[in-house]
C-alpha cells in the first residue's frame, strides 16, 4: 500500500501526505454536494399544494406500494423533466409526512405526480381492469385481480395525486359529470345535442380542414385502433370492451348522421371534442398525444367509416404534414383512380 502511494506521489511530483489529504478533500466535497446539500434544502413544512390523505386514499397508497407501481411510475418532476404532461416541478413540501416515499426512478409509464383529475373515475376503473381497453397499446399489467374494493381505493389515491391542485381539477370533473349524466339519461339524441352544444360556435361551423383522402383515412384508421377502439369499438357503435364500465357510455358514431342536416359540418366538432376530450366523462383529451394532422385524420376516418358523411370544403394552405401528391401512388389495398384530393369519395 505504502509502495503504491509513494509511486503515485512520485508520478504527481507530490508528497504522500498531500495525496492522502487531497483524496479525502475530494471525497468530502462530493459527499457535501450530493448528500448534505440536498438534506439541507429539505423543508419539513408542507407546500401550498399539500393536504393530508383520506383513509381511502391511504389505503390506495398501500395498494400502490404493494403492487410495485413505483417500478414503472415516478411521482417526481425535476426541472429537466419539465414538458407537456409534467407541469409542476416537485417541491419537498409536496411529500410532507409521506413514508415510504414513492418518487420512483423509472418512467416506463408516465409520471403520476399530477394524475388527480386528469381522467374521470370510470376511466380509471376500466384502465385498471385492463389498460388495453382505454389505451390499446399500453404495456401496463392488468390489475383486475385486486378486486372492486382495492381498485376503488387505487382510484381514490390516483385522484388525490397533486393534492389541492388535483382537488381543483376534480371539482371541474364532478361538475361536468353531473351535467353529462343528466344529458345521457335523456336518451341518445338529447345527449348528442348537449355534446354538440358544448362545442364553441366557431368550431361547429367549421368543415374538416384536411381533405378526406384515402391516405388520410388510412392514417386515421391506425390512430383509431391505437387510441379509441377499446371504448368506441371496432364498428364505432360505442361497444368496445371498456364500455360496460363507463357511464355515460361512448357515443354511437353511426347515429350521428341524423344530427347533420344539409350544409351542417361535423369536422370541426369532432376535432374540438377529440382535442379537448369531454370533461366529466371517460372521453380523454388527446391534445398531448396527437398533433393536429392526426386529429383531422382520425376525424376523417370516423366521418368516412361510421357517419358516412364527409365535409372537406377547404383547400389546405401550405404543405400538409404528410404530403401525398399526384405521383405518390396508391396507399390503400384498393387503389382508386387518383386525383390530388377527395379521392376517398
Ligand atoms: C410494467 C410497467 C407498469 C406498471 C407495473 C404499472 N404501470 Fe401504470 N402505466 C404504464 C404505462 C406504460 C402507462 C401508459 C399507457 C396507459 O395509459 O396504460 C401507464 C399508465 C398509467 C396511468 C394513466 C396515466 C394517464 O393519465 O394517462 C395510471 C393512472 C397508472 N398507470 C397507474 C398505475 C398504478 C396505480 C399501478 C400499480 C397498481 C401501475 N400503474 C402499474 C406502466 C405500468
Ligand atoms: C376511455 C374511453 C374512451 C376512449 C379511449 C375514447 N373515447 Fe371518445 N368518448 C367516450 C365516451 C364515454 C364518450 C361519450 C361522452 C358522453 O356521451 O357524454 C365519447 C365521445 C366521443 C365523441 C363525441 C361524439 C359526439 O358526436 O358528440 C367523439 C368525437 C369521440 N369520443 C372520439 C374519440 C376518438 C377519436 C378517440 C380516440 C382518439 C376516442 N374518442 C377515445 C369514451 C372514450
Amino acid at each position: 500500500m505504502r509502495a503504491i502511494l509513494s509511486k503515485i506521489a512520485a508520478a504527481f511530483r507530490s508528497s504522500e501526505g498531500i495525496i492522502v489529504f487531497g483524496s479525502l478533500l475530494v471525497v468530502f466535497a462530493a459527499t457535501l454536494a450530493t448528500v448534505y446539500w440536498p438534506v439541507l434544502t429539505i423543508k419539513d413544512t408542507p407546500s401550498n399544494q399539500w393536504r393530508p390523505l383520506t383513509k381511502l386514499e391511504l389505503e390506495g397508497r398501500r395498494r400502490y406500494v404493494a403492487n410495485g407501481c413505483t417500478y414503472c411510475h415516478s411521482q417526481y418532476v425535476r426541472p429537466q423533466d419539465w414538458g407537456i404532461g409534467a407541469e409542476r416541478i416537485a417541491k419537498t413540501g409536496d411529500y410532507y409526512r409521506q413514508s415510504p416515499h414513492l418518487l420512483g426512478s423509472e418512467r416506463t409509464g408516465p409520471d403520476l405526480s399530477q394524475e388527480g383529475g386528469e381522467h374521470s373515475d370510470d376511466w380509471h376503473i376500466a384502465h385498471f381492469i385492463n389498460p388495453r381497453w382505454t389505451r390499446p397499446r399500453s404495456l401496463m399489467p392488468r390489475f383486475e385481480f385486486e378486486g372492486d374494493r382495492n381498485i376503488k381505493a387505487l382510484v381514490a389515491y390516483m385522484q388525490s395525486l397533486g393534492d389541492k391542485n388535483a382537488d381543483e381539477r376534480m371539482e371541474i370533473q364532478k361538475r361536468f359529470h353531473k351535467e353529462a349524466i343528466a344529458a345521457y339519461k335523456k336518451g341518445p339524441d338529447e345527449n348528442i345535442r348537449w355534446l354538440h352544444a358544448r362545442v364553441p360556435k366557431t368550431w361547429r361551423a367549421m368543415p374538416t380542414e384536411s381533405p378526406v383522402t384515402n391516405s388520410s383515412v388510412a392514417r386515421g384508421e391506425k390512430i383509431y385502433q391505437d387510441y379509441c377502439i377499446g371504448c368506441h369499438g371496432p364498428v364505432g357503435d360505442g361497444n368496445g370492451p371498456a364500455a360496460k364500465y363507463l357511464e355515460p357510455r361512448p357515443v354511437n358514431f353511426t347515429t350521428l348522421k341524423r344530427h347533420l342536416v344539409e350544409g351542417k359540418y361535423i369536422g370541426g366538432i369532432l376535432y374540438y371534442q377529440i382535442m379537448n376530450g369531454i370533461t366529466g366523462t371517460a372521453m380523454p383529451y388527446f391534445k398531448k398525444d396527437l398533433e393536429s394532422a392526426k386529429i383531422w385524420d382520425v376525424g376523417n376516418y370516423i366521418e368516412k367509416n361510421f357517419i358516412n358523411h364527409t365535409d372537406d370544403k377547404y383547400i389546405t394552405e401550405g404543405i400538409p404534414a404528410s404530403y401525398e401528391g399526384k405521383h405518390a401512388g396508391p396507399v390503400t389495398k384498393k387503389p382508386t383512380p387518383e386525383s390530388s384530393r377527395g379521392e376517398a369519395r
